[in-house]
């Protein structure tokens, strides 16, 4: 029998109270957030009779996504980290901001620390035989064509086995095997020498790819490479382009994909003359056009917890 209390004194003074709204002590936006984001959940339940079974298998998921440590996937999964830019996209486009690098989520796996070379980085530490090499350069741009001296271009990807580095499950790779960090000079350019990645998947027994099992959705990514684009006079880039020909371009689980981030794949030949593994390898050249501070103020810049490491000697 669906009933509707939501409406009631009752209800609406337990979530003031749950809110700690009146309370005088606690943050004023906190318990404003907390108020509505109860409200939305209390309501919803009324709604759609959501039954006490129900709201205690959500309750005991909630444990598990915590255990998992994947609140973060989720996040990207379920496409709360897209809406974020979704409105980033409006904000830049109500202040007449446009003609910069698209951006596109970050991901949860980003490691701080990685060494910071000037122009080029090789960045394949680590022995993967499944994955060719592939060659990553372009310039870095103000949003007036002109070069941009000292930005720092980070990139991060997947292994040929769609594992991070640092948070590869069976251990194979060192902490910042397939990221690395380039400094550009007065030509603007930075070049990454690495290995071609593959797309990622959901750890398969985790709580993301159970939720996504009961929606009927794959967790899969097709193979991208992630960047931030820093440079003081200009907002931080968050961005990564696709892998173009990858099946899951247009079904990335995460929402990730543009348009402008599908730069094309050329074969090229000459890797021995330039140290890689093979003499054919993949070329792609990727601009990165930076936009301007917003009065003085770089609004691109997301706090979020990040994982770190010591870079080693050699490393
Ligand atoms: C996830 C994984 C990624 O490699 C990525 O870029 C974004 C999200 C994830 O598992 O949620
Ligand atoms: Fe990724």
């Amino acid at each position: 029998m669906s009933v509707t209390v939501f409406e009631t004194k009752e209800v609406q003074e337990l979530l003031k109270a749950a809110a700690n709204l009146n309370g005088g002590n606690g943050n004023a936006r906190f318990q404003q957030v907390v108020h509505r984001l109860l409200g939305d959940l209390f309501k919803a339940i009324d709604d759609l009779d959501i039954t006490p079974d129900e709201v205690w298998a959500g309750v005991n998921y909630l444990n598990k996504l915590g255990q998992d440590g994947e609140a973060a996937l989720l996040a990207a999964g379920l496409g709360l980290e897209k809406y974020l830019d979704i409105r980033m996209d409006a904000q830049d486009k109500a202040v007449g901001l446009d003609g910069g690098t698209p951006r596109t989520i970050e991901g949860p796996l980003y490691v701080a620390g990685a060494p910071v070379r000037d122009g080029l980085s090789k960045i394949d530490l680590d022995e993967d035989a499944g994955a060719g090499p592939l060659v990553i350069r372009g310039t870095v741009k103000g949003t007036d064509g002109k070069p941009v001296a000292n930005a720092v271009v980070e990139c991060w990807h997947a292994n040929s086995n769609g594992f991070y580095s640092h948070f590869d499950p069976t251990g194979a790779q060192t902490d910042f095997n397939l990221r690395g960090a380039v400094k550009t000079g007065a030509d603007g350019k930075y070049e990454f020498r690495t290995l071609m990645p593959v797309g990622y998947g959901c750890p398969p027994q985790g709580a993301t790819q159970q939720l996504l099992d009961g929606l009927g959705r794959h967790g899969n990514r097709p193979a991208h490479v992630h960047f931030f684009v820093t440079s003081g006079d200009h907002r931080k880039l968050t961005t990564q382009f696709n892998i173009e020909g990858d099946p899951l371009i247009w079904d990335d689980f995460a929402y990730a994909t543009r348009e402008e981030l599908i730069p094309h794949v050329v074969e090229k030949t000459g890797g021995a003359a330039l140290g890689l593994k093979t003499d054919a390898y993949k070329h792609i050249e990727f601009d990165f056009t930076l936009t301007p501070l917003l009065q003085g103020r770089d609004n691109q810049i997301v706090q979020r917890q990040r994982a770190a490491a010591e870079a080693t000697a050699t490393a």
